[in-house]
């Protein structure tokens, strides 16, 4: 028998205020034609003044707590991934922690960009596989219009704010690829490319900072290194991608999600796409279209899904999961 992290449950919380890429028309030098041929994305939400990433991730959670049919008492561990948490520190998951009434167990933030939400679930997937755990909460929640250059046309129409959360459970498998839950993962990093991405502030500035990006530096290494590291999880899973049911990929732009299945092989109807709703919510992006996958009734219990991201550093990484 193998111990093996199988999904419970999984919920989402998006911001109310949802603005169209007409709206960035009246202040920039751009068009909503622009935007959604560069890009795909059509509108994104944004936090108002009462959400923060964990107040986000806090309503995240409680849907999926809701969804798996869970209490507060049942789960052992927070893993939040996000670069935007409230405060430099405390971590935000234990501000999540505070307002979901959890005064056991433990919490933590993963930092690793856009690609923070597959580090979270390979790093709760350990956890619970090495019996440190038996229930995790895996949260991403970003406000990224925090830390967005308004005056910036090149980045501050991509990005969006929300949360989402898994919450993952032992169970026993055979140990095959026929088991439920999650069957490999695979992380990278390569901090030769800091200056692609990066935010211009921190605690050396003393500043908060804005979001730079050369787009298409980071563009020409997200496909190939994409697919890579989605054939690495699903040699380690032992499956072959006529076995997989739905891509949930990262959703930054349309372009590299198309060009990352087509070289899967896989057809665009076996993707998750939500960034025409949501813009690029960095780590929260991938827990948003697992949960809009299931409620839109695409992703179904036994499927096998290959989840992918990359982002700041470079880090990129993928998951293979039976839901
Ligand atoms: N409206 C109109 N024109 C614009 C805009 C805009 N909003 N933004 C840029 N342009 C212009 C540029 O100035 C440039 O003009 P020029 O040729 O006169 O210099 C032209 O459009 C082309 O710019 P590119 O950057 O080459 O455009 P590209 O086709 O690469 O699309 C984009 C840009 C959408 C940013 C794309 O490169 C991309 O999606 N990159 C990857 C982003 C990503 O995945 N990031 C990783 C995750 S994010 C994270 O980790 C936080």
């Amino acid at each position: 028998m193998t111990r093996r992290a199988v999904i419970r449950g999984v919920g989402h919380y998006l911001p109310e205020r949802v603005v169209e890429n007409a709206e960035f028309e009246k202040t920039l030098d751009t068009t909503d034609e622009w935007i959604k041929s560069r890009s795909g994305i059509e509108r994104r939400h944004f936090a108002q003044d009462g959400d923060t990433t964990s107040s986000m991730a806090t309503k995240a959670a409680e849907h999926a707590l809701a969804d798996a049919g869970l209490q507060i008492s049942d789960i052992d561990a927070i893993v939040l991934a996000t670069s935007t948490a409230d405060l430099t520190f405390p971590s935000a998951a234990t501000m999540v922690q505070h307002q979901l009434g959890m005064t056991h167990g433990f919490a933590f933030d993963i930092q690793a960009v856009c690609a923070g939400f597959i580090y979270a679930l390979a790093n709760a997937n350990a956890l619970v596989t090495s019996g440190q755990a038996n229930r995790a909460l895996v949260i991403g929640a970003e406000t990224f219009s925090r830390i967005m250059d308004w005056s910036d046309r090149s980045t501050c129409v991509l990005f969006g704010d929300g949360a989402g959360a898994l919450i993952i459970e032992a169970q026993e498998g055979n140990g095959t690829s026929a088991d439920s839950g999650i069957l490999a993962t695979d992380l990278n990093s390569d901090g030769r490319y800091r200056e692609l991405l990066y935010v211009d502030g921190g605690v050396s500035t003393g500043t908060t900072g804005y979001l730079r990006m050369q787009g298409n530096q980071v563009f020409r290494h997200a496909v190939a290194k994409l697919a890579a590291t989605a054939h690495t999880s699903m040699e380690r899973a032992g499956v072959t991608a006529d076995e997989i049911d739905w891509i949930v990929p990262h959703q930054a732009n349309i372009r590299i999600i198309q060009g990352t299945a087509k070289k899967m092989n896989l057809p665009m109807e076996k993707v998750i796409v939500t960034v025409q709703d949501h813009g690029n919510t960095s780590a929260a992006s991938i827990p948003l279209a697992l949960s809009v996958g299931k409620a839109r009734g695409q992703i179904k219990p036994g499927d096998l899904l290959v989840t992918e991201a990359i982002g700041g550093g470079l880090a990129w990484g993928s998951v293979v999961m039976r839901w």
